[in-house]
């Protein structure tokens, strides 16, 4: 286990809050924020254009953070693409791929609306998909997913980790299901890279992607998109960066991952991103992983005998615990939290909407965890919401 109290001053503001609120973004460390600082005051320059001193120090610095990035992550430098977010990274691959009419996409209910929605556009080009269920745990059974693949199924599109419920897919499974039948399988890792070992080459997925600034500690705005194969996809976006000859009838695009990677990108943020995921490393994923299932389910377990709350998920869940307390809105919840002990939680139907129609709410309050909480914190959890339940 890792020295909990001295990772806690690498984030200076937890010292200001309780931060349970991972889910949606998580804190950087100093370290990362310093290596930021140092392209701003020391380097500043263009990624990949320029022959001079400081574009060269910094195309040094991003093209590091991208080996470091897809060494973590277990793929090819050549197929780790640098994005703004997952959504972005999602998007490249329904804009990225060439459909016909009759194609089809398998994805789930328990989906991000950022891995439903670019799907969901892609039937007004006459593509079909399908929606698998789950239960009301947040749980996919591999073998729906099976039996929704057709001989016209070209991609099935599943989340590692759900962001309502904490429910982990066997993505390994679902990416020999689809390979079986020779269709794509997309990956969306946003809420299990960096919370939990991510081995893509043993995946096997066709795409893996995950936003910079959740489990990767990097700052917002950055986002990975993993390749298996770069050939199979188009590049959304050209222009500057993208291409290495052009007249004014043609051009050539670059080899990947450049093709990917039009315009200026997130320079310093991509740099940060690197020196955040070598943070993760060096504390150790799978300790992370250990440590942030205790707080959740210790924290499920603690609210569930509560009376009149309600919580949500499997029993087995990552740092994610989704919550209610009977007749009061989660939003009011979370107000309270914050109001009375600094307790900062998510409330709201997290950007999935029909995961959460599921269990037939309007919205949850959610405690989501990092390398960062601790058991006192869970106990500031506890104890606020057993005295918001006194006010009912
Ligand atoms: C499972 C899942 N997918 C996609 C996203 C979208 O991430 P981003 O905001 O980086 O695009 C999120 C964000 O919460 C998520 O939890």
């Amino acid at each position: 286990m890792y020295d909990i109290l001295s990772v806690r001053k690498d984030f200076p503001v937890l010292e200001e809050v309780i931060y349970l609120d991972s889910g949606a973004t998580t804190q950087t460390p100093v370290q990362a924020v310093n290596s930021m600082n140092d392209y701003f005051f020391k380097y500043a320059a263009n990624h990949g254009r320029g022959a001079h001193r400081l574009a060269r120090q910094t195309t040094d610095h991003y093209e590091d953070a991208r080996d470091i990035v897809a060494e973590f992550l277990n793929i090819g430098s050549d197929g780790t693409i640098f994005t703004k977010n997952a959504t972005e990274s999602i998007n490249m691959v329904s804009l990225g791929l060439k459909w016909e009419t009759g194609d089809h996409v398998v994805t789930t209910v328990v989906e991000h609306h950022s891995n439903l929605l670019p799907w969901m556009r892609l039937r007004e080009q006459g593509v079909e998909v399908t929606v698998v269920g789950s239960d009301r745990e947040g749980n996919v059974d591999p073998k729906d997913i099976d039996e929704a693949i057709t001989d016209r199924t070209r991609l099935v599109s599943v989340n590692h980790v759900s962001n309502v419920f904490g429910s982990v897919r066997d993505v390994k499974k679902i990416t020999q299901i689809a390979h079986r039948s020779e269709v794509l399988s997309l990956v969306d890792g946003s809420q299990s890279a960096g919370h939990m070992p991510v081995d893509i080459k043993n995946i096997e997925c066709d795409f893996f992607i995950t936003p910079g600034h959740k489990g990767l500690l990097g700052p917002q705005g950055t986002g990975v998109l993993c390749i298996k194969d770069p050939e199979i996809l188009e590049p959304v976006y050209v222009g500057g960066g993208t291409v290495h000859a052009v007249t004014t009838e043609s051009y050539e695009l670059e080899p990947y991952p450049s093709k990917f990677e039009a315009g200026t990108p997130n320079i310093p943020g991509i740099i940060g991103l690197g020196r955040a995921v070598e943070y993760v490393k060096d504390i150790g994923v799978e300790a992370i992983e250990k440590h942030e299932k205790e707080l959740a389910q210790d924290t499920a377990t603690r609210l569930a005998e509560i009376v009149g709350v309600e919580v949500y998920g499997p029993k087995d869940r990552t740092g994610v615990v989704p919550f209610n307390v009977q007749g009061m809105n989660p939003h009011d919840v979370a107000m309270i939290l914050d109001e009375t002990r600094k307790i900062c939680v998510r409330s709201g139907y997290h950007c999935a909407m029909p995961s959460v129609d599921l269990i037939g709410v309007e919205g949850t309050v959610r405690a989501s965890f990092a390398l960062y909480n601790t058991k006192e914190e869970v106990d500031s959890l506890i104890e606020g919401v057993e005295q918001i339940t006194m006010l009912i």
